[in-house]
């Protein structure tokens, strides 16, 4: 029997390539976003807000109907904002904390009962190298991903036990419709940060749109559906694997010095 792949944030970019991509290998996928997608799609789908805990019970009720258990829950949906923390807003910072970090957790943790019936349950979380390294600008998106990295290696241990292996996808620039829904700051020059916003938000959408296909992330997904043993996380594509090797082996002041010429 095929395996029952859960994919949050199916109806556009990594979420909607890898729910097609594991579709067209014969997975049964089940997608899941706020809207359907925009291209052809010929996964199942269900409509559901990750920040809505009513909406996703309805979705475990389907689930419950249609199928025994849940073999991989793939946590892509996501949201990106960016300005200044001098100018941004308190509800600016909820409303990111609610889609990335509190919507993950909520689907999370009621879909865990149907992983749990799973002989082979896999977790994999869409983190970012945006949360390892911190860009400025772009930081509550950081802060974000890397409280997911967290919330990815505690889960990892928890749900050890019940064989429902945990780990995290840290993806750099992909080309997807990220770039364009980002929410943008209000303040984008003035004279105090001078043109700084405008130029890092410049650079960061320069390096997305430029970026890797949403399918290289899918193919990841694939090898981790494939793998025996999880790692704890896996970053995706040469150079930033190469980031995140000199994030862990430089010292910080150095790294956070790098980044703020690129970004900064
Ligand atoms: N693109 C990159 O460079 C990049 C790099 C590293 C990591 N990532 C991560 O990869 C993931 C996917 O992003 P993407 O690049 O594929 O961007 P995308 O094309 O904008 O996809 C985001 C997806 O999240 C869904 N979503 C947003 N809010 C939701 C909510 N409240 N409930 C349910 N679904 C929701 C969106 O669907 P609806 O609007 O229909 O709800 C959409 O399907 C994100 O977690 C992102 O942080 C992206």
């Amino acid at each position: 029997m095929s395996k029952t792949v859960v994919i949050s944030g199916a109806s556009s970019g990594i979420g909607f390539a890898t729910a097609e991509y594991l579709d067209s290998l014969g997975y049964n996928v089940i997608g899941l976003s706020r809207k359907y997608p925009r291209n052809e799609y010929s996964f199942k789908y269900f409509l559901c807000d990750i920040t809505k805990e009513t909406q996703i019970e309805k979705f475990v009720d389907f689930l419950n109907k249609e199928i025994e258990s849940v073999d991989v829950l793939v946590n892509c949906a996501g949201m990106g904002v960016s300005g200044a923390i001098e100018y941004s807003t308190e509800e600016e910072l909820r409303k990111i904390f609610d889609v990335n970090v509190f919507g993950q957790f909520l689907l999370t943790k009621n879909l865990i009962p149907l992983l749990r019936k799973s002989s082979d349950a896999k977790i994999i979380n869409i983190g970012s190298v945006a949360g390892e390294l911190i860009i400025p600008f772009q930081t509550f998106y950081s802060m974000t991903k890397a409280a997911m990295h967290a919330f990815s290696e505690g889960l990892r241990n928890e749900l050890k036990p019940f064989n429902i292996q945990v780990t995290s996808v840290l993806p750099g620039d992909i080309k997807t419709d990220f770039t364009k829904n980002r929410e943008m700051p209000k303040v984008l020059e003035d004279d105090l940060y001078k043109d700084r916003i405008k130029k890092s938000l410049a650079r960061m959408a320069k390096d997305e749109e430029t970026g890797m296909p949403a399918l290289s992330v899918s193919k990841v997904i694939l090898k981790l559906i494939r793998k025996k043993r999880l790692p704890v996380a896996k970053t995706v594509g040469f150079q930033y694997k190469l980031f995140i090797f000199l994030q862990k082996t430089f010292p910080k002041s150095f790294v956070n010095w790098i980044i703020k010429k690129m970004y900064g």
